[in-house]
Order: C-alpha cells, then structure tokens, then sequence
C-alpha cells in the first residue's frame, strides 16, 4: 500500500510555492547518464511522484513528451495550474501501476518521492514500462539544510538543526530511508546496471520567509501541526525570529543562502 500524504490542498499550495528546488546539477547529471547508456531520441520520461511538476517542467525542454504523474489529486490540481508547456502533461496515477505501454519510456524519474514507494512493485513496473537500455533515476536531498549570511552561517544552520530535531518525532517510518541515503532503495533496485551519486551540494538564493515556507511544506512539519497546530505555530515564529535575530535584520524578505546536499540513484534497462 502506497504511503498518503501530500493530499491536502494547503499542503500542496505550500509545496508549489516553497519548493522549487529542481536542481539543474542533478537533471544534467540524469541526462548526461541517458546519454551515455541509451542515447537519443529523448522521446518520453515519465516523472514519478511528480508533486507540483517541478522536475517535469525542468525536464521539457530535453524530450518530445513528460508526463509528470502523482497519487495525490491536489498536488496534480497545482502543477496543471502552472500550465504553459505544450509538451509537458499531469495525471493521477500510482508508482505501483504505471499507465504506460511496455517498453515505451525512455526516462523514469523520481525526486523526493521513491521512499513513499512500494519499491518492489514500483520495480516491476518501471522494468516493464523502460525501453531496453532506457534509464531509472531516484534522486532525494538531505535534510536540514545549511544557511549561509555573511559572518552568521554557523549560527543560523545550528537554529534550523535545532527546528529540525523539535521535528523528529513527527518522521514517518519513510524518513529513515531518506536518512539512510536511500541504501534499501538502492538495493531494491533490479537492474544490475546500478550506481550512485552522493554528495551533490545545491544553493538557492530564498528569502527567510522562504525558508521557513520550505520547513512548513516538509511532510513531518504538516504531521506536527495536524497533531499539535498552536505549538507548530510558535516553534516556526520562534525559528524565524531567532534567525532575524542572528542575521540582525528585520525583514524577513531579506535573503540568504540555502545550501541542500542531493544523491542520486541511477540504473539502466538492459538491452
Ligand atoms: C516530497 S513530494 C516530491 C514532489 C516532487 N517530485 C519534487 O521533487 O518536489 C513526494 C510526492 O510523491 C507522491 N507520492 C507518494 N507516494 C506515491 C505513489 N505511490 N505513487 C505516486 N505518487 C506518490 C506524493 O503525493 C508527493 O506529491
């Protein structure tokens, strides 16, 4: 049974406005391993646990056709809303039970998303949806991230480790995975023709107020505030104020360095 959540429209309005965070350092390192193991045409790639669409949109410019599919209706509802790519499409739709013919993907990717997977069922369908030699990618980013502003770094990525621990015990049994850099997930993994790659550091340039939006979209954030809304409340005024504080700024419009660490998974059909 595939884990629910992210179903709600609040949590998915969060999760479009705060999550942007596609990186282009993991994408060009996707492609580049499609390159190498199937080559052109790019024809269609099939983003998994696509949530708002962020990777499907980054993902349009290299193949004829994405579709971006999501068990969650709400998520799917705000990737539709960004429209504007002819060539990019969403719909509802399981990692268990791709709706695609045999044999016709070129590119199946997941970001953030496997660890919600039933792997050994995702496995079987991304094996017989994958084109011979075509690819598999899983990519995920630790969590908590780094802060950098100008002599206050340390001090602001030790106030997010501190938010992040109040956090602990909303984790899903899921997040382990996460925190074990995805090693079950690795090993599910069918295909011999496996690696991965660690250690891809991202920046983002966010306001405060996106970096607290960025910890309020996490699933375990929205455990803390269905179970406890007020106490949820006060610890992220108290994140966001201490950070003010350390950064000796009043606004929270004023921005600073979001730094992330990816890894990435990545695994090829063979012929
Ligand atoms: C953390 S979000 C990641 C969204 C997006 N890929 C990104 O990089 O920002 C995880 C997404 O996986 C979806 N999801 C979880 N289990 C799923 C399943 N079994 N099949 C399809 N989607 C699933 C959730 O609804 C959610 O939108």
């Amino acid at each position: 049974m595939a884990a629910r959540f992210f179903e709600g429209q609040e949590h998915a309005a969060l999760y479009q406005k705060y999550r942007p965070l596609s990186p282009a350092e993991i994408h060009n390192l996707i492609l580049n391993y499609l390159q190498r193991k199937k080559g052109k045409p790019f024809s269609l790639a099939v983003d998994v646990g696509c949530g708002s669409g962020q990777s499907s949109r980054e993902l349009a410019p290299f193949f004829e056709k994405v579709v971006g599919i999501d068990v969650s209706e709400a998520q799917i509802e705000e990737a539709k809303k960004m429209g504007g790519l002819d060539n990019v499409s969403y719909r509802l739709g399981l990692a268990e039970q791709l709706e695609f013919e045999d044999s016709s993907v070129d590119l199946v990717i997941a970001g953030t998303s496997a660890h919600w997977f039933d792997m050994e069922r995702f496995m079987k369908e991304v094996d017989r949806v994958l084109k011979p030699k075509g690819c598999m990618a899983l990519y995920c980013y630790q969590a908590p991230f780094e802060l950098h502003y100008k002599g206050c770094s340390e001090n602001l990525t030790q106030i997010v480790q501190e938010m992040f621990k109040t956090l602990v015990p909303y984790e899903s049994e899921k997040r382990q995975i996460v925190r074990n850099e995805y090693k079950e997930v690795f090993d599910a993994i069918t295909f011999s023709d496996k690696e991965r790659v660690d250690n891809i550091p991202f920046k983002r340039q966010v306001s405060i107020s996106c970096a607290i939006g960025f910890i309020k979209s996490l699933s375990y954030y929205q455990t803390f505030q269905k179970k406890d809304p007020e106490a949820a409340k006060a610890s992220l005024e108290r994140t966001e104020q201490k950070l003010l504080q350390a950064m000796g700024v009043s606004s929270s419009d004023t921005m600073l360095e979001m730094k992330l660490n990816a890894f990435c998974l990545l695994a090829s059909k063979p012929e």
